[in-house]
């Protein structure tokens, strides 16, 4: 499964095979839609904004790592942890997406650890930056914190869900959350 997204996405011109994340998302839960104006959150090498791209909307890519320009997309290059990076965001998106996880170290604690405070970031971004109605999708990992995450979202959401697309592999713990309609 995993070499042949590899080589379909090589194939198709995405930059990695976790384009199919968001185009069975997409597909399957309506969140992005032409002309929408999206925040791509962690978005290195840049597959998700391909997929944006493709739909016609318009996308802002942020990450701590370089990517290589994209054609109508625009891209801050920068640690979302760091508030003057933050800054440079301005303005109301209609969708908010993220794929961003850290580095692994492979000690499950720093992990655990790391991955809360950018799921926190991210949030804290959605506050900030999602039009009233507006839909996220964000990369979490499943813990015993997921439900609390979940109970949490819906507060701020009319729809929360979680989903495992078939592109993610089985054995890892990442899901993603779709929250749709948000109260503002
Ligand atoms: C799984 S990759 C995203 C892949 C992307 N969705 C795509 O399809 O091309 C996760 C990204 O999160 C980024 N990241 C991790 N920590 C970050 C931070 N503190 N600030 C900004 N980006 C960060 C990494 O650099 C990495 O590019």
């Amino acid at each position: 499964m995993k070499d042949k997204l590899a080589f379909k996405a090589r194939k198709e011109g995405y930059r990695a095979r976790s384009a199919y994340k968001l185009i069975q998302i997409n597909k399957k839960h309506d969140i992005i839609k032409e002309n929408d104006k999206v925040l791509d959150i962690g978005c290195a090498p840049g597959s998700w904004m391909q997929v944006v791209l493709n739909l016609n909307a318009s996308v802002l890519g942020i990450d701590i790592s370089e990517i290589k320009p994209l054609k109508n997309a625009k891209f801050i290059l920068g640690d979302i942890l760091e508030d003057k990076i933050l800054e440079k965001i301005k303005g109301k998106f209609d969708v908010i997406i993220s794929d961003i996880s850290p580095k692994i170290t492979g000690i499950k604690e720093i992990d655990k650890f790391k991955s809360s405070k950018l799921i926190g970031r991210v949030f804290e971004m959605t506050i900030l930056h999602l039009k009233k109605n507006g839909n996220l999708v964000c990369k979490i990992f499943q813990s015993e914190d997921s439900n609390k995450i979940l109970r949490n979202m819906k507060k701020h959401f009319k729809l929360v869900k979680i989903f495992k697309p078939m592109a993610s592999k089985k054995r890892s713990k990442e899901v993603y959350l779709i929250a749709k309609f948000y109260k503002g």
